[in-house]
């Protein structure tokens, strides 16, 4: 059928109409991490194509975007005496394939201007994320040093009211929104429990949250508890930077990596007397100087009342999320990043630009019926998980899902589940050479070149170092 001046006048009148309601709507977003930057740049990406954008203001309580990946030196209360979020330390390099995380809408190597090996430093993976922001200008949204407080929800208004103290100027205000997007992470608040005879300990008690760098524990003997990525990564970084040993204490069951010699895993620690630890199978380790509790992180939103606070443990498909993102009760209030994570970067593109596409209502939400019947079934599919190679098939499923709605650029899931897979079978042969592997981009298809020092022997992870090509090589691979 033939369009008449009429129609396109009418459609006219409508996208007219849709951009005078967009331009109106108002997001507050908590968090500048690589999730919240995630969504300033699903939306800057359509802002770019002429098209009306909400009004988008983002607080972010630290001085510099990034998140855990902007490291900092503080432990326990920052300069303003707020909590500090960062549980990154230095020596730190990415533990999965950076293959794994790239952002399909802009590569490594466009950000780089060459390909760079698959397992960066903290510096590289943090220079990557600010490049794609400072790139797109979304800096603009963000009020750094801005703390949320408190956030509440009015039924008959509908709207946000998000309290936020400026730490620089010591002011707090209140502003209003339609949406709130919470993008505040998951790895910040330590889970401390307890162990009879730490507090008669002679040694050094620590949460991974508050480990900076393995150089203070040169030549010490050291007890770790837990047996998921801080304990086998704080652990492997202890070895390499010199402690004498390493034992760690697992609860549930080993990782079961081949450690080497002056490391083993152990059944859970039931008490410390003196030095001496003891263990659930009866076995003791004699002579420990610092003890490093692994035991995870609490979801912890202080700022969200109860009837719109997440409240769940570290898992694939946190329950009351439609999508992973939507809180049930009140779909307007936003959740980003809040599963446990084999995908990173790119997940939270993908749970942005879904987000996005839903407050712009380009995607229009089901009834809460099928909601809360679309969340069961994903989580009854997530109790039918067993084992890695089934968990990180559930996230790319997840994944694949958003990205069937949303215009993001084409990222072959299938292909970054087969990296994860061969990622793991490369720890279970060696823990402490995984690193010195290669992959494909899965973005642009180049392989990955060998970085110029083996793991274990890189002790300056620089970004200058790291991509210094022409430095003089004692141990090239
Ligand atoms: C030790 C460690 C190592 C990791 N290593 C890797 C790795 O190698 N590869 C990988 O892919 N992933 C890794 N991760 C996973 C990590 O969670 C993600 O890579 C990513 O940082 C998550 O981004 P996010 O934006 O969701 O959360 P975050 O990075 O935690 O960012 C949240 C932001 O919200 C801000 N914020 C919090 N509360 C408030 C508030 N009340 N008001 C204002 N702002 C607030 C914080 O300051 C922060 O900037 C690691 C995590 C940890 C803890
Ligand atoms: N780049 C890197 O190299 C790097 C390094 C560190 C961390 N990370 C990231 O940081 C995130 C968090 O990892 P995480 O290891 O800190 O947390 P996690 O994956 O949530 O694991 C928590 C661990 O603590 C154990 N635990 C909890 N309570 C315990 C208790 N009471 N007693 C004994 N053990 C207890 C759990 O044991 P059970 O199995 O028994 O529950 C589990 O092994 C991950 O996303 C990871 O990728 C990355």
């Amino acid at each position: 059928m033939e369009e008449t001046l009429d129609d396109v006048n009418d459609l006219n009148a409508e996208k007219a109409t849709n951009s005078d309601q967009i331009k109106h709507i108002r997001i507050g977003l908590i968090g500048a991490g690589a999730s919240g930057l995630a969504l300033l740049r699903a939306f800057e990406k359509i802002r770019e194509t002429n098209h009306v954008i909400p009004q988008i203001v983002c607080y972010e309580k630290q001085a510099e975007c990034g998140g855990l990946w902007n490291y900092t030196w503080r432990t326990g209360l920052d300069e303003h005496g707020e909590p500090v979020h960062g549980s990154m330390y230095r020596y730190l390099w990415s533990n999965g394939p950076k293959e794994c995380l790239e952002f399909a809408d802009y590569s490594f190597e466009e950000h780089f201007g060459k390909s760079i090996s698959s397992y960066p430093p903290r510096a590289v993976l943090h220079h990557y994320i600010k490049g794609r922001i400072d790139k797109s200008n979304v800096q603009n949204y963000i009020h750094f040093n801005t703390v949320v407080r408190w956030v509440s929800y009015c039924i008959d208004r509908e709207k946000f009211t998000v309290t936020v103290k400026d730490l620089k100027k010591d002011t707090m205000t209140s502003e209003e929104f339609d949406y709130v997007v919470v993008a505040s992470g998951h790895f910040s608040v330590p889970h401390i429990p307890y162990f009879e005879g730490l507090d008669k300990f002679p040694g050094r008690v620590l949460h991974a949250h508050d480990f900076r760098g393995a150089d203070e524990f040169v030549g010490k003997n050291l007890l770790l508890i837990g047996s998921s990525y801080s304990a086998e990564d704080i652990g492997v970084q202890c070895h390499k930077y010199g402690a004498k040993t390493i034992t760690i204490s697992y609860r549930t069951r080993p990782m079961g990596f081949k450690w080497p010699s002056n490391m083993k895993e152990v059944p859970l620690l039931i008490r410390v007397i003196g030095r001496t630890a003891h263990f659930k199978d009866g076995s003791i380790q004699e002579n420990i100087d610092a003890i490093i509790l692994c035991t995870g992180y609490l979801h912890s939103f202080p700022f969200l009342p109860d009837d719109l606070r997440l409240k769940t443990y570290n898992r694939l498909y946190p329950s009351n999320l439609y999508k992973g993102i939507f809180w049930l009760d009140n779909p307007k209030l936003i959740y980003l990043g809040m599963q446990d994570q084999y995908f990173t970067f790119n997940m939270f593109d993908s749970q942005a630009w879904y987000a996005r596409d839903v407050i712009l209502k380009r995607i229009i939400l089901p009834t809460r019926k099928e909601m809360e019947m679309n969340i069961r079934e994903w989580l009854e599919n997530e109790e039918k998980v067993v084992g890695k190679y089934d968990a990180i098939d559930f996230q790319a499923e997840y994944i694949r899902d958003l990205l069937q709605y949303t215009d993001y650029p084409t990222l072959d899931v299938q292909h970054v589940a087969k990296l994860f897979k061969e990622w793991e079978d490369d720890k279970d042969e060696n823990i402490l050479t995984y690193r010195d592997k290669t992959f494909p981009s899965v973005i642009t298809g180049t392989m990955a070149p060998k970085h110029h020092t083996h793991w274990i022997e890189a002790h300056d992870d620089t970004l200058e170092t790291y991509l210094n090509e022409h430095r003089t090589l004692s141990n090239p691979i």
